[in-house]
């Protein structure tokens, strides 16, 4: 199994993309979970991923809180999407688990210190400040890193927070930018290929056929979600952005997507954490990531339905 450590800012989406990632033992084996102020301040995001732990019954799963802020910048959040808890939508208790001891970026600085190089994958599903954080303190861990896959940026669908960003590069582009010109190996998963992976009404049922308490949990995640998104998406339903990242580790043939060069916009005020990518290679800048624009929803939600089954 592909040791992975989930830093992310829970957020339903992020939710299911852990559950999907805690299912599927085989293929994937969870080092940890890193919390990042996002979707909700840090305090919040913190006792999501806890939450989600113990509904897949992986207290086991050390959680770790990290930074509180972006690097440079005011915290923007989006209650208006995901809820007052970044959680909202089912009725689940309180978490028992303690967080883990120390700060998310030293566990990301010691796990990949402690592993053989190449052999840690970081999935980001939030703004990109813990790992950032990480490069700058211990820059001898980039190298180390197998990959990165992440949920963030947005090529043709452009944006979701402003006219020109999506959400996690927006609200922290400095640490995007210094993440994309680290030379690790980066897969994006970008608004253009989550607003594929749409929860219709009969992917929502499939969820709460499964009857189970993880199953029901997601349905009423996935529904309180949709609020938000009916009016923008019609009536398809709710992008499932995360769990792109946690599929894709899975099924990495559902997706499809380029090798790009990628920049971030930090300076501009009207673009600001704009994903600039050349998608027609219009220049001769290296590529730095694999921009993912395309997925077999069908496929991935019949996978994503299969693994919740299993929790
Ligand atoms: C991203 O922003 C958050 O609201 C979601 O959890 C996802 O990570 C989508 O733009
Ligand atoms: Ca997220």
């Amino acid at each position: 199994a592909r040791k992975i450590i989930i830093d992310t800012d829970p957020g339903q989406d992020d939710a299911v993309a852990i559950l999907l990632a805690l299912a599927s033992p085989e293929e994937i084996e969870v080092l940890g979970i890193t919390a990042v102020a996002g979707n909700v301040p840090l305090p919040l995001t913190a006792r999501n991923a806890r939450i989600v732990c113990e509904l897949a019954g992986r207290t086991d799963v050390p959680v770790y809180a990290g930074c509180d802020a972006p690097l440079k910048r005011k915290l923007v959040t989006a209650e208006h999407v995901h809820g007052k808890t970044g959680l909202d939508g089912p009725d689940l208790p309180d978490p028992k688990m303690e967080l883990a001891q120390g700060h998310a970026v030293d566990f990301l600085i010691h796990t990949l210190r402690r592993h053989p190089p190449g052999t840690v994958t970081l999935c980001p599903l939030g703004p990109l400040t813990n790992i950032a954080t990480a490069f700058q303190k211990a820059p001898d861990i980039v190298d180390r890193v197998q990959q990165i896959v992440l949920m963030g940026g947005a090529y043709f669908e452009v944006g979701n927070i402003t006219p020109a960003a999506e959400f996690n590069i927006y609200v922290d582009p400095e640490a995007a930018d210094i993440v994309f010109k680290s030379g690790a190996d980066i897969v994006v998963m970008p608004l253009d290929v989550t607003h594929k992976a749409l929860v219709t009404k009969q992917r929502n049922d499939a969820f709460r056929a499964l009857g189970t308490r993880v199953g029901v949990a997601v349905a009423e995640m996935t529904d309180f979600f949709e609020r938000f998104d009916k009016e923008k998406y019609g009536s398809l339903g709710a992008p499932l952005h995360d769990p792109c990242v946690t599929a894709y580790l899975i099924r990495p043939e559902l997706f499809s997507g380029r090798h790009v060069n990628v920049e971030i916009e930090t300076r501009s005020e009207l673009t600001l954490g704009m994903t600039v990518a050349d998608w027609w290679g219009v220049t001769d800048r290296e590529p730095n990531a694999l921009f993912i624009g395309d997925v077999d929803a069908d496929g991935f939600f019949a996978l994503l339905t299969e693994r919740l089954a299993r929790l």
